[in-house]
């Protein structure tokens, strides 16, 4: 279930974040806090960036489309998350996002503001 604290933080365009299907969201927070943006056939969703078995980055990982279950795919090890649930088959697990489109502008439900370039 995507945690439901903070508030709504504009990601950006629609059109523009459906060009990649992963990438990495800057927090305001710190690095620690980034993101990672996944958008397949229009959809999009987010979860924390840093893989937890050791840290690889989520956004450079590929994706697996199943249907009814879509995985994220660290570099690193290979380790598989769900990206609706965070959840990993071995039982560890990323916290997930909501997410929303609203006139064809992206938000997420979140703790700080995020953007897809680094904060100064
Ligand atoms: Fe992601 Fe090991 S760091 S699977």
């Amino acid at each position: 279930m995507a945690a439901a604290v903070g508030d709504w933080r504009l990601v950006g365009q629609e059109a523009a974040l459906s060009s990649l299907t992963c990438r990495r969201l800057y927090a305001r927070h710190g690095k620690s806090d980034d993101l990672v943006l996944v958008c397949v056939q229009g959809s999009f969703y987010a979860m924390e960036a840093w893989c937890s078995h050791m840290g690889g980055p989520l956004y450079q990982g590929d994706i697996e489309d199943f249907g009814d279950k879509l995985h994220v795919v660290c570099p690193w090890h290979g380790y598989t998350f769900d990206v609706r649930t965070g959840q990993n088959d071995l039982g560890i697990r990323q916290e997930v996002f909501q997410v929303k489109v609203e006139d064809s502008q992206v938000y997420v439900m979140y703790k700080c503001d995020l953007s897809t370039d680094p904060f100064s």
